[in-house]
């Protein structure tokens, strides 16, 4: 495993040493020309594009941990390195919207019209101020109606999938992008399941804090179900930790915690607590465009270079990405039932939420079928 930041930490020593002796090394000096290199970059090393296309889908159901933040700046890191990125809100809050300045007032072409509506994907797609290589999908406040005006639409958990496809498909090869982001709300609901039945892979965000891993095991289980049922091609490839505070034993436990369960799924890179990214969204933007030389931007550029990295050897297939939902089960196969169970550290509550999510125990709310409807598909 290499050295976290050991890349960004040589090209610094390299124009450390090839200023030195000159007013270039003072701590505002460097902080300046890692702000350069942030933003310039681009142009000197640019992220190696993915073998194919990569729908990522952000999950996490705890709230607070870093999905948004994450989604946005590696999102904004990806399309400064070279690589085409749409970053898709799908949390009704539009968090993601506000820090990638994209207007998510009531009646803005939203995902919304796109998921509930007829809208495709190219007539809700917005450009960003980031980069032009960074597309984003926006979320209004109608989103938090979608969960249950879902439940009467025909092939509910696959209207994001087909939605991405039809875009992807009506795009010319060379402005196809080359990452999907997909950002999901703090639960385990129909929005969180489309962007699970879209994706090819979850990136998980974990918090460097107490009670980090609660409810995880809930989270993992139903992408489990996800596979086996609806999406045979999803699975964890990236665990992201986030919000490390350096000064806290607490943090370093729960980070070697982390890298013991999930090992190489775990990028090397952490990002460390820093308020220039927490501030960054209030101005409406990345902290790579607000603060390019905070220790928050460079670790963002750091674990986007590694999670391109990663993305190399993919295999391409031959389309895209195959229209369509994957054939339905036989109509014998178990249903995508979870009876809630107790993960290592979850707490009643996360239990409980999860469970009704998928077992449908509270269907008005969480409306996830409970058996195989032809109609449905
Ligand atoms: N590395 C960080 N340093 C400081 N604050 C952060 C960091 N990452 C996220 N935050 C802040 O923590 C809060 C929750 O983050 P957010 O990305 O919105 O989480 P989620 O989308 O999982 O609910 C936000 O106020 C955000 O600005
Ligand atoms: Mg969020």
């Amino acid at each position: 495993m290499s050295d976290p930041g050991q890349r960004l930490r040589t090209s610094l020593a390299a124009d450390t040493a090839a200023t030195s002796g000159t007013d270039f090394d003072s701590p505002i000096a460097m902080e300046a020309l890692r702000a350069t290199r942030v933003l310039h970059a681009a142009d000197q090393e640019p992220f190696p594009a993915p073998g194919r296309l990569r729908v990522v889908t952000v999950a996490n159901q705890k709230g607070g941990v870093g999905k948004t933040t994450s989604t946005v700046n590696l999102g904004v890191a990806l399309a400064l390195y070279g690589l085409r990125v749409l970053v898709i809100d799908l949390d009704p809050q539009g968090n993601t919207s506000t820090a990638l300045g994209v207007e998510h007032t009531v009646g803005t072409p939203s995902i919304y019209d796109a998921l509930v509506g007829d809208s495709s994907l190219a007539d809700v797609v917005h450009p960003t101020t980031a980069s032009p290589n960074l597309r984003c999908v926006p979320a209004t406040i109608d989103l938090a109606g979608a969960e249950i005006e879902l439940v009467s639409v025909v092939a509910r958990e696959y209207r994001l999938r087909r939605a991405i496809e039809g875009y992807v498909q009506s795009l010319p090869e060379d402005r196809r992008p080359h990452y999907v982001l997909i950002d999901c709300p703090p639960s385990l609901g129909l929005l969180t399941l489309n962007a699970l039945v879209a994706g090819d892979e979850v990136l998980i965000p974990i918090q460097c804090e107490y009670y980090a891993l609660e409810g995880l095991g809930q989270l993992l289980n139903n992408i489990e179900l996800v596979r086996a049922h609806l999406n045979p091609g999803i699975a964890v490839r990236t665990i992201l930790l986030t919000m490390y505070d350096a000064r806290t034993k607490l943090a370093d436990q729960v980070a070697e915690e982390v890298r013991s369960h999930f090992g190489e799924l775990v990028l090397p890179t952490v990002i460390p607590r820093n308020v220039r990214v927490s501030e960054a969204p209030g101005y409406g933007q990345s902290v790579l465009t607000y603060d390019p030389g905070s220790r928050g931007s460079t670790s963002y550029v750091e674990a986007a270079r590694e999670f391109a990295e990663r993305g190399v050897h993919l295999a391409p297939v031959a389309d895209p990405r195959p229209m369509g939902p994957p054939p339905p089960p036989p109509a014998t196969a178990p249903m995508p039932v979870v009876r809630p169970q107790a993960s290592a550290t979850g707490s009643r509550a996360d239990r409980s939420l999860a469970g009704a999510a998928f077992a449908g125990t509270d269907a008005a709310v969480l409306p996830v079928p409970t058996s195989v409807d032809e109609e449905n598909r």
